[in-house]
């Protein structure tokens, strides 16, 4: 893919209904990077979690009901008119059909009435421009390690520097584990990625079989707070196929045994030492193959920048052992990583990557809600 049209000062309405959130959000360019001026997400996660998973028409019927609730007070919340809007962005896919028909319909018809241009966004693509966000909380949004790395300097707020190209580009998120080369905005090879359950899925799935509540990320990463990550010897598969797919199943297949021989001392005890050792272990080894895999490819291709994106890169030790990792094998490497908050799915992301990716397509109602859209060519 070749892009020579990087870069536009444009005020562009983003739109994300992927998934299980309804996402709307306005940015304008800034500098290299670009200025949030609304942000608005309706999740319907809670009503997931009840099912232990998505259950795609009801997450459909959910993005119904928010689209034009999350559109009206993103418009509202940006203090703009309409008429300051110069382009609309909309996530084509991958992700639920269902879902995807909502974002995509309704930007279409807005397109429309409103005579603006139409910008389809790849959501896996979308999903690392969460990097070139200036984050108003802070001033920043990705982390940028130059110096020493401890448990406080992840905290810290660095200037904002955008990733330089070329770049290693991991994707971490529920549906999708992919390493890619990035050329320049719009320009990259794909390197490799998961052969079955991607890093997400992989902390879903275990944490599904531990009983724990969906999404199981965030709920192992609290647990793993507070447990030993080398009490459970877990497999690392891959981990030393010499090139950059990915397989995380296995891992599955390990817990659902120990789970199995376990059964009491897990069903007894929610919140016990024996749950908290397992979700550090299980943590670590999902953690320990992503940074030996990215890493490695940035050795590989004598590349000096790391951008991490996806629900996964919201995951502190994963920064924590990339930073240390770069630090101790290849210290100029330079490594950015978005605040948590923008590496889960919103529609930020989705209106930076059209912004520097400009490309509307001609007639608006020829977009087509893809699912199955995916980095590899
Ligand atoms: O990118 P995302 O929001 O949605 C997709 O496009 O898939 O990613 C969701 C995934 C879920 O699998 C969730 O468990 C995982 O990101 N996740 C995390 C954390 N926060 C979200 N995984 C590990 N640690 C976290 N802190
Ligand atoms: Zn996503």
């Amino acid at each position: 893919m070749t892009n020579k049209n990087t870069e536009h000062s444009k005020i562009i309405l983003g739109i994300e209904s992927s998934c299980d959130e309804t996402a709307a959000a306005i940015v304008q360019k800034l500098g290299n990077g670009v200025k949030i001026l609304s942000n608005i997400v309706a999740s319907s996660a809670d009503l997931q979690a009840k099912y232990g998973g998505v259950v795609p028409e009801q997450a459909a019927r959910e993005q119904l009901k928010s689209i034009i609730p999350v559109i009206k007070e993103a418009i509202h919340q940006s203090q703009l008119t309409i008429h300051d809007i110069d382009a609309i962005a909309v996530t084509q896919g991958p992700g639920l059909i269902g879902s995807l028909l909502v974002g995509v319909e309704a930007a279409k018809v807005l397109s429309l009435i409103w005579n603006k241009p139409l910008v389809p966004v790849n959501h896996l693509v979308g999903h690392f421009y969460a990097n070139w966000i200036e984050d108003p909380g802070n001033g920043i949004s990705s982390k940028y390690y130059g110096g020493k790395v401890n448990k406080n300097t992840l905290n810290t707020k660095y200037i904002f520097p955008v990733p330089t190209f070329p770049a290693i580009g991991l994707l971490v998120s529920g549906g999708h584990t992919d390493l890619i080369l990035m050329k320049d905005h719009g320009v990259y090879e794909y390197l490799g990625g998961t052969r079955d359950d991607a890093a997400g899925e992989a902390f879903d799935k275990t944490a599904r079989l531990l009983g724990l509540p969906y999404p199981g990320g965030p709920v192992i990463a609290k647990l793993a707070e507070q447990g030993n990550p080398k009490a459970f010897d877990l497999p690392r598969p891959m981990i030393h196929s010499g090139d950059f797919d990915f397989s995380f199943s296995g891992l599955k297949t390990a817990i659902s045994q120990i789970v199995a021989l376990n059964r009491d001392e897990i069903d007894k005890q929610a919140g016990s030492k024996f749950i908290k050792d397992l979700a550090a272990s299980i943590q670590e080894a999902i953690v320990d193959v992503l940074v030996k895999k990215t890493v490695g490819a940035a050795q590989t291709h004598n590349i000096d920048q790391i951008v991490v994106a996806g629900g996964v890169a919201a995951n502190q030790t994963l920064s924590e052992f990339l930073a240390r990792a770069v630090l101790s094998v290849t210290p100029h490497i330079k490594l950015s990583i978005p605040s948590p908050k923008f590496c889960t799915d919103n529609a930020v992301y989705i209106a930076t990557a059209a912004i520097f990716n400009y490309h509307p397509t001609e007639n608006p109602l020829t977009i087509q809600a893809n699912p199955n859209l995916s980095l590899a060519r």
